[in-house]
């Protein structure tokens, strides 16, 4: 019994090691209890085999749709990725072998819940991205994503997308977020999955309003609901960074974002083409804007650089731009700047004369939950100095500008040890260019 929960759970981390052959090749249907577990890619199927990298000891499609049809589950169906066939009824009794794959699978299946997720980011503020779920007999016969504030809530959506309402008794739903458990704009998700008859409920993470965490957990638990919380709980928690600022503290998640030469400079000489980073980083940076409810620039990147600050080039760019705000002192802005004059001048907003916190401020209570501040130096110095600034996205271009604008004034820190530091930081090309990225920790007061 052991030795297959062995080989099943190397088999999700051992892509390439002889023993997968045993199981999920030639061998697949020989030894029981079996899992065999495999990802969207590894089941598509185009030309009717299975087409990702593990190809060379995954059956074919129709090889694993002819053995469910001789174990008699013919409806066990292979659409809904991560795909978990179960190979027979031992693999599932809470015998050894189960809890110990019990961790392996609730992870895959949240992988599954996450994916769908993912579907929701940059539509749902001022509410989080999630997704779920619904889980029977080892394969998902429900999912589904919160698309957008007000709409139902993925627990929901997942509910509604299963093809008979029974299907949801004794099932297990695995949702990224706590479901709700108070009237907000829809009515409570706990109440929804009690009436359904779900048996067991596995949570990514908690939910992150100090006022509500761990209620959902209580009240399933107290109508005898088995749950499992904090599955993929890091992964879940950072889908949701500027959600969970923002349901915590009413100010937006902020993101300092510039495009710079290698000697940290932000501005082109006059008359030098407009661009100093490359196409593949701009094209980042709109799929970043995307995401984001607000984009803020200091009124002299208005003056000097007209810019738009529209989401272009993605995907759905017509449904959603984000607001426009322009800090300024003196109240000097072109009127001709297209911020005042394009199509989406109504999602422009000027604050004159007012500190930066007081500015993210109101824009939290406008249910603003998350802004890139895109320049220019001295704004994003104040932004630093006042420690506003949660993340930094700064894309490196492989040229020396010099010049006088660097990335950020301000005040700047006294000494090495009063620096905040991007921790865990991550850096990645694009083309000659490098993006750095990462969350911004500043020193203790
Ligand atoms: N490469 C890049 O990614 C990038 C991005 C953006 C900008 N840039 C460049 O950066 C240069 C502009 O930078 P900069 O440092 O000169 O100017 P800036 O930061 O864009 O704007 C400074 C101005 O912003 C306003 N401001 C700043 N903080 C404020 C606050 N707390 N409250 C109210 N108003 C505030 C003031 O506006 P008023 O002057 O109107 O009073 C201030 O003079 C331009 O050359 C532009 O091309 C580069």
């Amino acid at each position: 019994m052991c030795r297959s929960g062995g080989r099943f759970a190397r088999s999700l981390t051992q892509r390439h090691g002889d023993t997968e052959k045993d199981i999920l090749g030639k061998r697949l249907h020989t030894v029981p209890p079996c899992l065999c577990v495999k990802n969207e890619q590894s089941l598509s199927d185009k030309d009717g085999e299975v087409t990702d990298v593990t190809r060379s000891y995954l059956p074919r499609k129709s090889q694993v749709e002819r053995e469910l049809r001789r174990m008699k589950k013919p409806e066990m169906s292979f659409s809904v990725p991560p795909c978990i066939c179960v190979k027979n009824e031992q693999s599932l009794s809470p015998s050894p072998v189960f809890s110990l794959n019990n961790r392996v699978i609730d992870e895959a299946f949240m992988q599954a819940a996450l994916t769908e997720a993912r579907r929701g980011l940059g539509a749902t503020s001022p509410n989080p991205a999630v997704g779920a779920v619904i889980v029977r007999g080892g394969q998902v016969v429900g999912s589904g994503w919160h698309r957008k504030a007000g709409l139902p809530h993925a627990e929901i959506e997942a509910l509604r997308s299963l093809a008979d309402p029974s299907l949801a008794q004794g099932a297990t739903l695995y949702v990224t977020l706590e479901p709700c458990s108070t009237h907000g704009r829809t009515p409570p998700c706990s109440e929804a999955i009690l009436n359904a008859g779900i048996r067991r409920v596995v949570i990514g993470t908690l939910d992150p309003n100090p006022a509500h965490a761990g209620r959902a957990v209580g009240l399933l638990r107290e109508r005898g609901v088995e749950v499992r919380c904090g599955v993929l709980e890091e992964e879940c928690r950072r889908l949701n960074l500027a959600f969970n600022k923002w349901i915590a503290t009413r100010m937006p998640w902020v993101i300092a974002k510039a495009g710079m030469s290698l000697d940290a400079r932000i501005s082109r000489p006059p008359e030098a083409p407009r661009w100093i980073t490359n196409e593949a980083s701009r094209a980042d940076t709109h799929q970043m804007r995307a995401q984001v409810d607000a984009i803020l620039v200091g009124g002299e990147t208005v003056r000097a650089d007209n810019p738009q600050l529209t989401v272009r080039g993605v995907p759905g760019e017509a449904h959603r731009q984000p607001w426009r705000v322009i800090v300024s002192r003196s109240g000097n802005l072109p009127p001709e700047a297209a911020l005042f004059t394009d199509a989406h001048r109504d999602r422009t907003l000027v604050f004159t004369g007012r500190p930066l916190r007081e500015v993210l401020q109101e824009l939290g209570q406008r249910e603003i939950t998350s802004v890139i501040i895109e320049g220019g130096m001295r704004t994003l110095g104040e932004a630093f100095d006042a420690r506003l600034v949660d993340q930094v996205c700064f894309y490196v271009a492989p040229m020396l500008l010099g010049g006088p604008k660097l990335v950020t004034g301000g005040l700047g820190a006294g000494q090495t040890s009063e620096a905040p530091r991007i921790v865990n930081p991550t850096y990645e090309r694009f083309g000659d260019d490098l993006r750095l990225m990462g969350e911004v920790e500043y020193p203790k007061e």
